[in-house]
């Protein structure tokens, strides 16, 4: 109600996309590039020293990630996360941060990193606003470490940029580990064991067939009940209620009281059902779905001078379009063979 005592009606709630799912939570990667090579991610021999990685001035600048930010919170955002590539490459990350913090709506501001460059950045990133981080981190061993990832950076850096970003506050801090088939699954119990107690969450995820340049096959995937069943042997777990609707990982606690391990099982376990999740890749187009074929480019209208309003009708009638929901597709898809037609590569939007 108003001061004249008259009802305020809102001519624009926040849209539903077709299949009735809200919009909360904005992935932003700010940067295509990394210092990691993972083969499941970007390979080495297909993301090598000649290839055309965006040009500074292709990627969003700051002031445009932020002017699109705000237009997406009357859409329904509250949660951001922070994703590149490597977002930490970007120069100057705090000060986005920082300006991001600074808008209203906004509830929660996480970044997702492969760690090595946290020791450096985690207490300015802090300082900047930025809630928590979640490392990747698929083994800890040396050698399938440097498997996983091309060959770059070595596990102490990972741990000592965690223990960082836990002095700092950084937390609840997650770890994600992706599990590849005879490559690190061997390396699950460490994995768990060293990290119980420490308030960090360890959350296996399925490997999925992400962009089209890791030649995913099914083989290759370890179901997280296997993974479950293995952990549970050592040390009995219990079922955690999920924090909110669509939560990406399902999550156990320890029966013992020393934390809680998820799993994120969008090969075996599809949570497209719940999906809130828009993506905002490194050089303005919006994504409604990791494994999309196309996005809709917002840097043209934003950089042809286009209004708040257009902008923002521009961004609210693709979620209410929206239809996504590969992973709940993805067997029939792959058997008609049209899962295996472009699709945007992680290193654009960040997972
Ligand atoms: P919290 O806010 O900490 O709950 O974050 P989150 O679990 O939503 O995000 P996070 O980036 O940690 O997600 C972990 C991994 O899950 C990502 O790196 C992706 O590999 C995968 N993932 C996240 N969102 C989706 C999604 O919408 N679809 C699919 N298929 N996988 C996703
Ligand atoms: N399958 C599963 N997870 C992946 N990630 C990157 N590529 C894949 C894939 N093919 C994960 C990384 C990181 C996050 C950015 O996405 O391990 O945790
Ligand atoms: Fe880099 Fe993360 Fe992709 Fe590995 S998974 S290449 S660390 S963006
Ligand atoms: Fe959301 Fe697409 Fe992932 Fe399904 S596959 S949860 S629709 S991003």
């Amino acid at each position: 109600m108003n001061a004249a005592g008259e009802h305020i009606v809102n001519l624009n709630p926040a849209p539903l996309d077709a299949l009735h799912r809200p919009l909360r939570d904005l992935r932003i990667s700010v940067m295509d590039r990394c210092n990691f090579r993972c083969p499941y991610c970007m390979p080495r021999e297909r993301f090598h020293e000649h290839y055309p990685f965006l040009k500074s001035s292709e990627r969003l600048s700051f002031d445009e990630i932020i002017r699109l930010t705000r237009l997406f919170v009357p859409l329904g955002v509250r949660k951001l996360r922070i994703t590149g590539g490597e977002p930490l490459l970007r120069v100057n990350l705090a000060d986005l941060v920082a300006d991001l913090n600074r808008i209203e709506g906004i509830e929660d501001i996480a970044l997702t990193t492969n760690g090595v460059l946290l020791s450096r950045y985690a207490s300015e990133l802090k300082a900047a606003g930025l809630a928590r981080v979640t490392i990747s981190l698929d083994s800890l061993d040396q050698a399938t470490f440097a498997a996983m990832n091309g060959g770059f950076g070595r596990v102490s850096e990972v741990l000592e940029g965690i223990e960082h970003a836990q002095a700092a506050g950084l937390g609840p801090i997650k770890v994600n580990a992706v599990m590849q088939r005879g490559i690190n699954e061997t390396g699950v119990l460490p994995l768990v064991e060293h990290f119980r107690g420490s308030g960090v969450t360890v959350r296996f995820i399925e490997y999925m067939d992400v962009g089209n340049r890791n030649d995913w096959r099914e083989q290759l995937v370890v179901p997280s009940r296997d993974l479950l069943a293995q952990i549970s042997e050592r040390w009995p777990m219990l079922p955690v209620k999920p924090e909110y609707a669509g939560e990406v990982a399902r999550r156990y606690a320890f029966a013992d009281g020393q934390g809680e391990v998820g799993f994120i099982s969008s090969v075996t376990q599809p949570f497209c059902g719940a999906c809130s999740r828009a993506r905002l890749s490194s050089d303005g187009a919006l994504y409604t779905c990791l494994f999309a074929q196309t996005g809709t480019d917002l840097r043209a209208p934003l950089r042809a001078g286009a209004s708040d309003e257009e902008l923002a009708q521009i961004m609210r009638n693709i979620w209410t379009a929206r239809t996504d929901r590969y992973s709940e597709q993805r067997a029939s898809l792959r058997a008609q063979g049209t899962a295996q037609q472009p699709k945007i590569e992680m290193n654009y939007i960040g997972g």
